[in-house]
């Protein structure tokens, strides 16, 4: 199995974990970041957008790629690809809950087809001479909650950690995370389990540890605009002692080298596109007044050339050190 650098990890999520914010967050101490799903078919064909959304660096270990299907043989293919490709681990998702995804019974509808979503496991571990890894939900809806089932078989087939998202595939994003219905995977399982869903801040992480009794956490949304929380919480978890928070020097440093990353991955068109919601996350996070963070948002969101992107960073960082409440 592969060491992890600590027990918090930054959740694969499509059109955010692309390579620049993976490496950020690498760079900032997550203890494991994982690349956004890909369709098996796509990965298999070595689609070229596909490629590039599983693009790994050398910096970044391990390199996990997450992989989706409802077809054995092209999990399995998609698996020699990734495998190909460097990676270290291969995730399968079978917790997407998007209808898209589902109705193909990819995803988390695999947990309506035990003996399908077992099948995709044995190909893909029987493709690939490296660990396997599974993220799945409590169960397609409260009527069929089979995590544990699903967890002892895929155990079985030689998975070696499990994810579980604390939320029924019905329950879509809605209602809270049950931290308390995971600890029924921890129970019937040897290999480690990741809880994952809603950990915002450190005393939430600390509830869900302590109620799921599981090995690590998973954040997604809670580092949208705060990739450095991953590493921080990591850190605080291995040592006991809380690393000092980021300050705004360094938040607005961060902010520059992802943009700036971003801009070069992806070429300065799409690139500044992409990197809209981003900064509207950093925003969002730096600014106590909604109505602070709606006026940098439209400026900074406007702007059509990356120099003066960058100039109204420099000004928003100004005008926040210039705020004492902020900057404090
Ligand atoms: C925009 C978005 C995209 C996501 N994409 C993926 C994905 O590609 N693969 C996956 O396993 N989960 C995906 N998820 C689910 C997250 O990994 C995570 O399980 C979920 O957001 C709950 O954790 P959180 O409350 O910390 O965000 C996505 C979630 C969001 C919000």
């Amino acid at each position: 199995m592969i060491e992890l650098r600590n027990r918090v990890l930054l959740a694969p999520m499509s059109g955010i974990t692309d390579l620049p914010f993976r490496r950020i967050a690498h760079r900032l101490g997550a203890g494991l970041v994982v690349a956004e799903m890909v369709a098996s078919k796509m990965l298999a064909g070595a689609h070229k957008q596909t490629l590039k959304r599983v693009m790994g660096a050398p910096e970044i270990t391990p390199y996990v790629i997450q992989i989706s299907g409802r077809c054995p043989h092209e999990t399995g293919e998609a698996a020699r690809v990734a495998a190909d490709l460097g990676a270290d681990m291969i995730d399968i998702n079978m917790g997407c809950p998007a209808r898209k995804v589902t109705k193909g019974l990819a995803g988390s509808a695999l947990m309506k087809e035990p003996d399908l979503a077992l099948s995709i496991i044995d190909s893909v571990v029987g493709a690939v001479n490296l660990p396997v890894s599974l993220k799945m939900r409590l169960g397609w809806d409260e009527h069929l909650l089979n995590a544990a089932d699903i967890a002892i078989r895929a155990e079985q087939a030689g998975v070696q950690m499990l994810t579980v998202h604390g939320r029924t595939r019905n329950q879509f994003y809605k209602g809270q995370a049950d931290w308390l219905a995971i600890s029924d995977v921890v129970k019937a399982v040897r290999v480690p389990v990741i809880a994952n869903g809603d950990i915002i801040d450190f005393s939430a992480l600390e509830t869900c540890l302590a109620q799921s009794t599981a090995s690590g956490v998973m954040i997604g949304r809670g580092a949208q605009g705060r990739p450095w929380i991953v590493g921080e919480f990591g850190a605080r978890l291995a040592t006991g002692a809380s690393p000092a928070a980021p300050t705004l020097a360094v938040k607005q440093a961060i902010i520059a080298e992802h943009y700036e990353d971003m801009l070069s991955f992806y070429g300065v068109e799409l690139g500044l596109r992409n990197a809209r919601k981003h900064l509207g996350w950093y925003i969002d996070d730096l600014f106590k007044r909604r109505s602070d963070a709606l006026t940098w948002r439209a400026r900074l969101c406007r702007e059509e050339q990356p120099v003066n992107v960058i100039k109204a960073l420099n000004e928003m960082f100004a005008s926040i050190e210039g705020d004492r409440e902020l900057a404090a």
